[in-house]
């Protein structure tokens, strides 16, 4: 099988996975808006980019709005599901659709000033090698444009545990998927620097969303450390911020 054949081939859900059965809707919910209210932090923080074009690469269903709001956002979508680019464009949730592979992409360089992965990366790193999704950043960013990736991390607990299980070949038991790869915030780092970009590394936070909820308030305040370059590589889930040089 090739690489792009395997980009091509949907890798299926089972539904009915041992962590699924145990986790409460409500508390994924609210670990969702919390998780959504420390990115929109991290990113007024740290983003340095107060407006323009927006790619979205592996958009979903969710492109990224609520993170880059319109009218100062201009957001395109990227997708390999065609039912997703169709219903980004329905739903009008950005404003371009298109089908398309991460680290094929065809847009002029330099027509972006933000491009997006949201948890994306680490399903890819399943297809292949993600070199070529950061070339593809650092050649369509403008100078000064930044690329954000948002993705869990390896070296936290949850991200240990779901690489052994992947090792395993218990993955699609325990949660539903074997293409689910932690990914090493070292990797993260010297990825975006061999494409000639400029990253940092923030933990967005050290909480799970399948914890008890009393127990995700107690972590919670340990996610104002996350911006500390030691701390931050222990996070659950991370934030890269990799900005193309003028
Ligand atoms: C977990 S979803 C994330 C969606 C969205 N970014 C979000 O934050 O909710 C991952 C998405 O990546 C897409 N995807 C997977 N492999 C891809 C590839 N090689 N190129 C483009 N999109 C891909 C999937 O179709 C899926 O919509």
């Amino acid at each position: 099988m090739t690489l792009a054949d395997n980009r091509e081939r949907a890798v299926p859900h089972d539904p009915d996975n041992l962590l699924d059965r145990l986790s409460r809707e409500s508390t994924l919910e609210a670990h969702y808006r919390y998780l959504t209210a420390r990115e929109r932090s991290l990113l007024a923080d740290r983003l340095g980019v107060s407006g323009g074009d927006v790619l979205s690469v592996g958009a979903g269903w969710h492109p990224g709005r609520q993170l880059f709001p319109a009218p100062a956002f201009r957001l395109v979508a990227v997708d390999s599901d065609p039912e997703r680019v169709e219903g980004v464009a329905r739903l009008g949730r950005a404003d371009e659709a298109h089908l398309g592979y991460a680290g094929r992409l065809d847009f002029p360089p330099a027509s972006f000033d933000v491009v997006l992965y949201r948890l994306v990366l680490h399903h890819i790193a399943y297809q292949g090698p993600l070199g070529p999704c950061f070339a593809d950043a650092a050649r369509l960013l403008k100078p000064g444009g930044v690329m954000v990736a948002i993705e869990p991390g390896l070296w936290h607990p949850v991200g240990l545990g779901l690489a052994l299980a992947n090792r395993s070949g218990l993955a699609t038991a325990v949660h539903g998927t074997p293409d689910d790869i932690p990914l090493s915030p070292r990797r993260l780092l010297a990825d975006a620097a061999a494409a000639g970009l400029d990253p940092e590394l923030h933990a967005v936070t050290y909480t799970w969303r399948r914890l008890p909820p009393a127990v995700q308030r107690a972590l919670a305040p340990l996610d104002a450390l996350g911006s500390r370059p030691r701390a931050a590589r222990f996070g659950h889930t991370l934030m890269l911020i990799a900005r193309r040089p003028r």
